[in-house]
């Protein structure tokens, strides 16, 4: 299926970043009895935001993150609980990586559940420090080099 995927970025605010919002609400916050607040919104302005799309379905989405020590963060990625384990996040983050790579960026870093960790190593991530909580669950600080 991964061949019929089409990933692109989305603007804050418009229509299909509210879609994206509300896969991340459903697949990342619902689950943990969490809902989006005004802050969270704002917060985003500052992240680009990526969206992969099955035909005219919406399959997964992303948020980058650019931090101010020149690495790049990944921020909830979600992907629709249906399309789970067919190649869909490894796509998206292959996706979200390359455009990374050739902003300029030489590491990209994130804060995986710890129910996310044996995906990201999958992708090349490592694990660094401490587990820690975060929004009520267990995280590990992973990232990547991203080479040229
Ligand atoms: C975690 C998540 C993003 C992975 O995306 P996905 O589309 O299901 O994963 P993929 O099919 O692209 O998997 C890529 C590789 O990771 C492995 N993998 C994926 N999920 C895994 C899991 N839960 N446990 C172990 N391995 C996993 C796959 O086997 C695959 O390996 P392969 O390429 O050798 O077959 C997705 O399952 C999801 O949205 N989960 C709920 C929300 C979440 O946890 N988001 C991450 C927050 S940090």
């Amino acid at each position: 299926m991964t061949q019929h995927l089409e990933i692109c970025e989305v603007a804050h605010g418009s229509p299909e970043y509210w879609e994206t919002a509300d896969l991340r609400n459903r697949v990342l916050r619902q689950p943990i009895g969490l809902k989006f607040s005004p802050e969270d919104i704002e917060a985003e302005k500052h992240y680009r935001h990526f969206a992969c799309y099955f035909g005219d379905r919406l399959a997964a989405c992303l948020m980058l993150d650019p931090l101010e020590n020149g690495d790049i963060r990944m921020r909830q990625l979600a992907v629709l609980p249906e399309l789970q384990r067919q190649g869909v996040g490894k796509s998206l983050v292959a996706h979200a990586e390359e455009w990374a790579r050739k902003a300029g960026y030489r590491r990209m870093t994130l804060h995986a559940r710890e129910t996310a960790v044996t995906f990201y190593e999958a992708l090349g991530y490592s694990r660094g420090g401490a587990r820690f909580e975060e929004v009520t669950i267990q995280h590990w600080a992973m990232d990547k080099r991203l080479t040229i």
